[in-house]
């Protein structure tokens, strides 16, 4: 059976380029890179390779970035590492509604040690109103922290602008980058932003290593003391395949951006149109424009995400409900509740979720797949009988 996997913002497949550069460094050069000798230096260069690639890639210097074990860890990071050491000019954050667990979990954190957080409401379609964020700020802010691009319905933020408005007003600015990465372009510098989240299983690169952006002057509290890597913030023997791996796979999805971006819109439209136009009551989550190139997400009336995803998943495609972080648990996603959806719409959703991988081939195979699978869950749905009965019209 073929297999078509449209997860993407759960994880993506290693590309074997990046297989390939990391595999030295298990086997052949496995010195620690702060040692001297000749098995260390070159760890030490590897990763300093690494560190330059990631910093091109985003317009910053190497010596603003630091390797983490991931997202979660880059953002809690920056939001811990900034509240605590601004804590004396002021104890008030703003971020949003929609914010990854990450970084609402750490605000929740947070606010457990005396911070306030003003979590700003979005738009139906997820955008962040740059007018509400200029309200928010008082004197005592220090910290805003805004997503790039949503994980579940792929809002893209207009991040120079709220950047912009942080800095008038003296705050930090900080934007979990995870999913927007080689999808959207960035610069550090014109967008306005002082601490950035990447990840590298978001890009083909492996899982368990990320980077922080960390402008030059910020000050940051660390999150782990010890030997003093990573110019002290990040304490730890250096994750150096992993590191490769992340330089490696960011090279490679900045050298193709244009062309991929292009391609898997193409895709995503296609399958937006495609579901849209072949299946009664189905609706698109999040913008019409400005969403993320690999991002569909749709709720079906009268469907059990759960059943839908699995039902495909017999068919060969994987995908998810929402967000991979919550698809385990049966609390519906924050953030359709925080655009409006309803509970019980909520539960019939569909994320599609594209990487330079898929091709418009696999689109149609999903496409001809979905009106029958809609139409067979709805057959048996309970939901759908109940509400035939009362409205025969349905
Ligand atoms: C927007 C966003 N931030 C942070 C994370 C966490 O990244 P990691 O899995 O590398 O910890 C994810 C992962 O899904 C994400 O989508």
């Amino acid at each position: 059976m073929q297999r078509i996997y449209f997860d993407n913002s759960a994880t993506t497949c290693l590309d074997p380029r990046v297989l390939e550069a990391m595999r030295p460094y298990f086997d052949q050069w496995y010195g620690n890179a702060s040692s001297l000798h000749a098995l260390g230096r070159e760890s030490y260069n590897a990763l300093e390779e690494a560190r330059h690639r990631t910093a091109k890639a985003i317009g910053a210097q190497p010596r603003e970035i630091i390797f983490t074990s991931g997202g979660t860890e880059s953002d809690n990071l920056a939001l811990q590492g900034a509240a605590f050491a601004n804590s004396a000019k002021g104890n008030h954050i703003i971020t949003s509604t929609i914010e990854h667990h990450a970084v609402l979990n750490t605000c929740r954190f947070l606010e457990s040690q005396g911070f306030r957080v003003t979590y700003l409401p979005v738009d139906p379609d997820g955008k962040v109103d740059p007018e509400s964020l200029k309200r928010a700020m008082i004197k005592g802010t220090i910290l805003v922290s805004i997503m790039a691009a949503n994980n579940e319905i792929g809002t893209i933020q207009d991040i120079r602008e709220l950047g912009g408005i942080a800095h008038d007003a003296g705050a930090v600015f900080h934007t979990d980058a995870v999913q927007s990465i080689g999808k959207v372009p960035l610069d550090v510098g014109k967008d306005n932003v002082d601490l950035l989240a990447i990840s590298a299983h978001k890009f083909h690169g492996p899982k368990g290593v990320g980077a922080l952006y960390v402008r030059k002057g910020m000050n940051l509290r660390p999150l782990v003391y010890g030997g003093g890597q990573e110019r002290g913030l990040r304490s730890s023997t250096e994750n150096v395949p992993g590191i490769v791996g992340l330089g490696m796979a960011i090279e490679i999805c900045m050298d193709g951006m244009e062309g991929n971006v292009e391609r898997m819109g193409s895709i995503r439209d296609r399958i937006i149109m495609g579901t849209l136009s072949s299946v009664d009551g189905c609706h698109l989550n999040g913008p019409k424009e400005g969403r993320l190139c690999n991002n569909a997400h749709f709720r079906f009336d009268y469907v059990e995400g759960e059943a839908l995803v699995l039902s495909l998943d017999i068919k060969g495609i994987a995908a998810s409900t929402g967000s991979a972080c919550s698809s385990r648990d049966s609390e519906t996603s924050h953030v359709l509740k925080a655009i409006g959806v309803r509970n019980e719409h909520a539960r019939g959703s569909l994320r599609i979720s594209l990487s330079r991988m898929n091709t418009l081939e696999e689109a149609d195979v999903y496409l001809e797949a979905i009106p029958e699978v809609i139409s067979r869950l709805r057959a048996i749905s309970p939901v759908a009988m109940l509400s035939k009965s009362s409205n025969p019209g349905v």
